[in-house]
């Protein structure tokens, strides 16, 4: 009768509703804030998902994100980022897992978001906001896992500070300072520092020059671990980091360092790699090893070097 036809005609409604759903995702996205979510959040993204996100601000201004949510299949399932247009040339980090990430702001006015799928097993997705940044302000840079944050404000001028819980330590330089770099662009000074277990090793390094060598207890075959260091120079000048001991058995220990070519470099092997260079003023180095593995750990040099040239001629 009337009725039933009724009934299937809002039963297709609602399926081509459903459907569009499913494969309708991602978009571009202008104006001054806004929020993304992934398809399904907080069901679920679909398998097979490949949604593209490309958030368009004005020529001078930057765009910093906030993550809200974060669950995506670990190694599976991935949220690429790009510093402009979803291509390789601007890749930038690719996250997975189940950790809401530290906030990103993009190098110019295009960043773009990749969540990509396999064909099993979903998570219950991401959320995010953003919200462009005007040239003269830095964005709130995030707090660090056992982290506590004091400053609200993060404009030009502007300095925060930051401390740990009780039982851990700060790795990095506890205070940063929004300033204007050579780009004329607002950035902080010294990266967000991490709170490290006050029993794991590592620690902050500064300094013009130094060694950092895996402890020698992580050589033992016997025992599993990991170190974290943090090296600073100052505002404006660049690190380089050459090897002199490398042994780090593939598949049962990996050193890998953030600061120089994004998202990080991941080094194993019998072979001496080639010096690293930061991009900034900073490098994390993470050593980890497991209790099988066989290798003697690694022994570099750091050293700190001056961009400017008024400085060399002076110093000395
Ligand atoms: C966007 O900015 C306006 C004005 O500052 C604010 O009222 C609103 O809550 C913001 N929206 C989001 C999603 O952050
Ligand atoms: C996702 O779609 C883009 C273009 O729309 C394509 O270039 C890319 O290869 C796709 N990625 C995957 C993993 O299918
Ligand atoms: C935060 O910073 C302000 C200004 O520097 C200071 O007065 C205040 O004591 C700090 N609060 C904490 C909890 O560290």
């Amino acid at each position: 009768g009337i009725g039933g036809n009724a009934t299937v005609y809002w039963m297709k409604v609602y399926w081509i509703k459903l459907l569009r759903f499913i494969n309708t995702c991602g978009g571009t996205l202008k104006g001054q804030n806004g929020t993304i979510e992934s398809p399904g959040f907080p069901y679920g993204y679909p398998n097979g998902a490949n949604c593209t996100w490309v958030i368009v601000a004005e020529q001078t201004n930057r765009i910093h994100i906030v993550f809200q949510s974060f669950a995506v299949e670990e190694e599976y399932d991935f949220l690429s980022l790009y510093d402009g247009h979803p291509h390789p040339a601007h890749f930038r980090t690719r996250l997975t897992g189940f950790q809401i990430p530290p906030p990103v702001t993009s190098t110019g006015s295009i960043f773009s978001l990749r969540l990509t799928s396999d064909f099993a097993v979903s998570a219950h997705g991401f959320k995010m906001a953003y919200e462009v940044l005007m040239s003269s302000a830095c964005g709130n840079p995030g707090v660090p896992p056992k982290g506590i944050l004091n400053g609200t404000q993060f404009n030009i001028g502007n300095t925060i500070r930051y401390r740990c819980v009780t039982g851990y330590v700060l790795d990095g330089h506890p205070i940063l300072t929004c300033v204007l770099n050579t780009g004329n662009m607002a950035v902080w000074d010294f990266p967000v520092p991490i709170c490290r277990a006050e029993n794991t090793c590592g620690g902050t390094l500064r300094g013009s020059s130094g060694i950092i060598s895996s402890p020698e207890y992580l050589s033992d075959l016997s025992n599993a671990g990991e170190c974290k260091w943090t090296v600073l120079a100052d505002p404006g000048d660049t690190i380089s980091l050459v090897f002199t001991d490398f042994q780090i058995e593939d598949k049962h220990g990996s050193l890998e360092i953030e600061g120089s070519e994004p998202p990080s470099i991941w080094l194993s092997g019998v072979n001496i790699p080639a010096p690293v260079i930061s991009n900034n003023n900073w490098l994390r180095l993470h050593f980890v090893t497991d209790r099988n593995h066989l290798h003697k750990g690694f022994t570099l040099q750091y050293q700190g070097k001056t961009q400017s040239t008024n400085h060399t001629s002076v110093s000395r």
